[in-house]
């Protein structure tokens, strides 16, 4: 079997159209979505991510600030750039790129911004909210997967088995919350797992999410299975790769998303959906 490709580009392409139109609407009522992307410090990949949200957030008709900061900008600084923009209606969604230069406490900024402006979904009451089912948003790349399954068919995953491999608070936990949200049976595996491929064998879905290369293989596929490849490295070759041995499983598997071109460009669309519905639930829409 060769599996078939779920593609983030094109999923990407049709929700940022949607996005831009649900954007065009609201600005007939005068509103229109702000987001406002915090960098601090000098961090090459930091610096490409933050250049893609503004773009795209420019491309879906948002007004979007990027504000750059140097490494030595103090936390009780940062702090306050976060709460003047809490306090500020033109701007629905705040985003503190991480990681934070380390005299700055993550946590503590994070905590900072307002629930009703947290568009990354990593506030405490958003990961809350995504615990007892209530409103809140979503951690963008886990809410980016949902799609990705959504759009193979797959919403009601009553009788799946899903495995997440990971279980880091970006997307490993919250990605198991969405899971169960939508009916799978979930098995949540990590570093301190005995046998991995006696768990993913039994999956349905299979979300692998550690950030090293060829922690899911074939062999530890069960035929059909859909992979969700969530890893970013680099290979020997220095070319991007994920978490999932992609030539092997894709005979395997009935389904897998490729890296890059598969959960990468779900990130920043779910951020821009994040966004517009802080905007639309600020308008009261
Ligand atoms: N650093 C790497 N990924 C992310 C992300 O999705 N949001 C933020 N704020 N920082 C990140």
């Amino acid at each position: 079997m060769t599996a078939q490709l779920i593609d983030g580009n094109a999923l990407s392409r049709q929700l940022r159209t949607e996005v831009a139109a649900r954007a065009a609407a609201l600005k007939t009522q005068g509103i229109t979505p702000g987001l406002a992307v915090i960098l601090v410090g000098d961090n090459p990949a930091s610096q490409v991510y933050v250049r893609n949200k503004v773009k795209a957030c420019e491309e879906a008709g948002f007004y979007s600030v990027l504000e750059k900061y140097d490494a030595s900008l103090s936390e009780t600084e940062l702090l306050a750039r976060v709460e003047a923009l809490n306090n500020d209606p033109a701007i629905h969604g705040i985003l503190v790129q991480l990681p934070l230069p380390q005299h700055i406490d993550d946590h503590k900024v994070i905590e900072a911004i307002s629930p009703l402006k947290d568009v990354d979904g990593f506030h405490v009451a958003s990961a809350g909210a995504l615990m007892v089912g209530e409103v809140g948003f979503k951690a963008c790349t886990p809410y980016g997967c949902m799609k990705m399954l959504e759009s193979i068919g797959m919403k009601d995953l009553r009788g799946k088995h899903a495995v997440v491999i990971g279980r880091s608070n970006i997307v490993g936990k919250p990605m198991a919350m969405m899971l169960l949200a939508a009916n799978a049976t979930v098995t949540v595996t990590h570093s301190g797992t005995a046998d991995l491929a006696h768990h993913t064998r039994q999956a349905d879905i299979v979300v692998a999410a550690v950030g090293k290369r060829n922690v899911l293989t074939a062999d530890m596929l069960k035929p059909g299975a859909v992979v969700i490849d969530v890893g970013m490295n680099r290979n020997d070759e220095g070319k991007l790769c994920g978490d999932v041995d992609f030539d092997g499983c894709k005979e395997v598997a009935s389904h897998i998303t490729p890296v890059p071109g598969g959960v990468g460009p779900m990130t920043i669309t779910m951020l821009l959906v994040n966004t517009m519905e802080a905007a639309e639930r600020a308008a009261g829409a």
